[in-house]
């Protein structure tokens, strides 16, 4: 009995004594463990005459019960203690700078696109977009693409196979940015200075084509505007964007359905050494596509080519980066491979503005 009586104030102290979970568990087996001293008391029951037994299970199944909360409750405590020691000791500094380490990198085409966005947004062009998924009436019997026109098939232009109703409905991935012209027109009065930067789509692949490509194409529309207007706007688009003061240019004549007339832009560069240095040289590059906007385009759109007139043109993203940043392979842009991207890519925190330069 008094073997009872001493074990359980024995215990009781150290409980209360422990000051830490680790201690607190230690006293726990040796009270009640396999080997632990109450559970010694329970195996001596069974050597005794059966009155003892019942008293004495009696007082040490009360001892159990008792040791049992006094570890429960010095548990919570520790515990509570453990947490608020623990939440003291992992407390910040807020006040410490912060180091900037931006991983990641811009795309070049992202970056292109930003840039050209800010030289355009400057002359005051706003930014246009439209779906991926075309029809064959925007984007191609509205810009006066001729039925059975050899142009329709030079775009080699991917067909959506569920498409079977009319012909103007048959649906397709757009082969240019130029379809975006008309729902602009179709839903928006003049005057109109749009620029349309998206992707475009063309079955083929090479070191020059791939079959998902980017377009930034532009749009000028009021009563006056003229052929003057769109040359002075692309020669300093491109003065601006490729950074160079001294740039000779040149319009030769060309054919889309869509302008009349029509004009191809070529910009001077130096081939001479290998290499390629856009500006003053004896040779020249192709640039991008323009013209004058076919008549029968804004009647196509309900605009009355009587009273409007304007320009537009389109170019091809990947190639004036290609350009501008001397990256050789068109196909490299598209293969997610993390260390081009290292290498061509952008600093996250320092997008393109005019203010601070290109
Ligand atoms: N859409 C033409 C192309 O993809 C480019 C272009 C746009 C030409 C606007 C003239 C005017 O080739």
């Amino acid at each position: 009995m008094s073997q009872v009586i001493q074990l359980k104030s024995e215990l009781e102290q150290r409980i209360n004594a422990a000051n830490d979970l680790d201690s607190l568990e230690k006293i726990r087996v040796d009270a009640l463990g396999k080997k632990g001293a109450i559970t010694a008391l329970m195996q001596n029951l069974g050597a005794m005459q059966p009155e003892e037994r019942k008293a004495f299970g009696a007082q040490v199944n009360e001892l159990k019960d008792n040791v049992t909360r006094l570890l429960e409750d010095r548990f919570k405590t520790l515990k509570a203690g453990a947490i608020t020691a623990r939440l003291k000791a992992e407390q910040q500094d807020m006040t410490l700078p912060v180091t900037p380490q931006a991983k990641g990198k811009i795309h070049p085409i992202s970056q292109t696109v930003d840039e050209m966005i800010a030289i355009f947004a400057d002359m005051g062009f706003t930014v246009a977009e439209g779906p991926d998924i075309e029809d064959d009436f925007h984007n191609f019997t509205a810009l006066n693409f001729p039925e059975a026109h050899p142009a329709r098939a030079m775009h080699d232009t991917f067909y959506l196979p569920d498409a079977t109703e009319g012909k103007d409905k048959k649906r397709l991935l757009r082969t240019h940015t130029s379809p975006v012209q008309i729902r602009t027109m179709m839903s928006q009065k003049p005057p109109i200075r749009i620029i349309i930067p998206g992707r475009t789509y063309r079955s083929d692949y090479d070191m020059t084509h791939t079959p998902m490509f980017h377009q930034l194409e532009g749009l000028v529309i009021d009563k006056s505007t003229h052929m003057g207007h769109l040359k002075g706007c692309l020669i300093d688009f491109c003065k601006t964007f490729f950074g160079v003061n001294e740039l000779p240019t040149r319009f030769r004549p060309s054919f889309f359905p869509f302008t009349e007339p029509s004009a191809e832009m070529d910009i001077g560069c130096d081939r001479s050494g290998g290499g390629l240095k856009i500006g003053a040289g004896k040779d020249w590059l192709e640039i991008l596509g323009c013209g004058m906007v076919h008549p029968n385009v804004l009647k196509n759109c309900g605009i009355d080519p009587d009273v409007y007139q304007g320009f537009a043109f389109g170019m091809g993203i990947e190639r004036v980066a290609m350009l501008k940043y001397g990256i050789p392979d068109l196909r490299t842009f598209f293969e997610g491979d993390t260390r081009w991207l290292d290498h061509y890519g952008f600093d996250a925190l320092e997008r393109p503005n005019l203010a601070t330069g290109l």
